[in-house]
């Protein structure tokens, strides 16, 4: 696997990749879910890259910028024996070179949600998923469910912009008692990570509910209720929503997702599950 660092390593080496090539954007400390988007990466394309860069931009006053864990050695090897061709790390300055002044702004579906939680997050996000698919010119780009309304974010700047490459969805990838795998996890205490389950079993419980006919705004108050005694001392939302345009509903209608976000401990964890 090539290691590049600089956007001018990269322009090279992307020059002499031939055939398809398939994106994998991450901010590092790697885990299934993220092995799991290089793995269908390989099924759809002859080359694969995938990026290293914890986005500062993406990150308010705060968050975890700082903390956020950094792991480059062990990454690299996990996406060398993952199969990967290339991956590209490059630096702040690198991406975010003096005098840098353009950001990419998608309104309505970056509005509620994670954006209203984090102001100017989307906007981090966009910027750097633009710079990073107009510098590799991907065939095809790869992004979690797990970030649900991320990816819906990426489809619609994708969409407006006509930036020639396929997005492609994959689903959560979970450990065995349903917490979906995270960077962030490794924030949690043992205690924390215990009752953390409590989220995607809210969800699923949730879904349940609403698909037998329990009224959504009763079983969304359930949820808020079961979060708050597991001992999750903030929840930011926990919503149904339409999956396409990530808008709140109040009656099960066409394709659904309940989506969730709260925090325990000092930790944030976001989850969604299709309804
Ligand atoms: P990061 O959190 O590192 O996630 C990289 C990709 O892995 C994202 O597409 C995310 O949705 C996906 N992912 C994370 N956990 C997953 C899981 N349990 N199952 C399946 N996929 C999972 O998301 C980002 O980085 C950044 O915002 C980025 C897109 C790289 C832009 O900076």
């Amino acid at each position: 696997m090539q290691i590049l660092r600089t956007s001018e390593e990269l322009a090279r080496a992307r020059g002499e990749l031939r055939g398809s090539v398939a994106l994998v954007p991450t901010m590092g400390a790697l885990h299934e879910g993220h092995m799991s988007l290089v793995a269908e990466a390989r099924k759809r394309a002859g080359n694969v890259v995938a990026s290293l860069f914890v986005n500062p931009a993406q990150f308010g006053q705060g968050e975890d910028f700082g903390r956020y864990p950094r792991r480059g050695e062990q990454d690299a090897q996990m996406l060398a024996d993952a199969g990967c061709d290339c991956l590209w790390a490059p630096s702040v300055d690198d991406i975010y070179p003096d005098g840098f002044s353009t950001t990419v702004s998608v309104a309505a579906v970056s509005r509620r949600w994670e954006g209203a939680a984090r102001p100017g997050h989307f906007d981090g996000v966009a910027t750097v998923v633009a710079k990073l698919l107009l510098s590799v010119r991907p065939d095809v780009a790869l992004f979690g469910e797990k970030d649900f309304q991320q990816l819906a974010v990426i489809r619609r700047m994708v969409g407006d912009l006509n930036i020639p490459v396929e997005i492609v969805g994959a689903p959560t990838v979970r450990e065995d008692d349903g917490l979906a795998m995270s960077s962030r996890n490794a924030y949690l205490s043992p205690d924390e990570r215990e009752r953390a389950v409590a989220l995607p079993r809210a969800l699923t419980a949730a879904r349940g509910a609403i698909l037998g006919g329990t009224a959504v705004e009763d079983a969304l108050a359930d949820a808020r209720s079961e979060l708050a005694s597991a001992g999750f001392s903030r929840l930011d939302y926990f919503a149904l929503v339409d999956a396409a345009t990530l808008e709140p509903i109040d009656r099960p209608d066409g394709d659904m997702r309940l989506i969730a976000a709260a925090v325990i401990g000092t930790t944030r964890l976001i989850d969604n599950i299709a309804v």
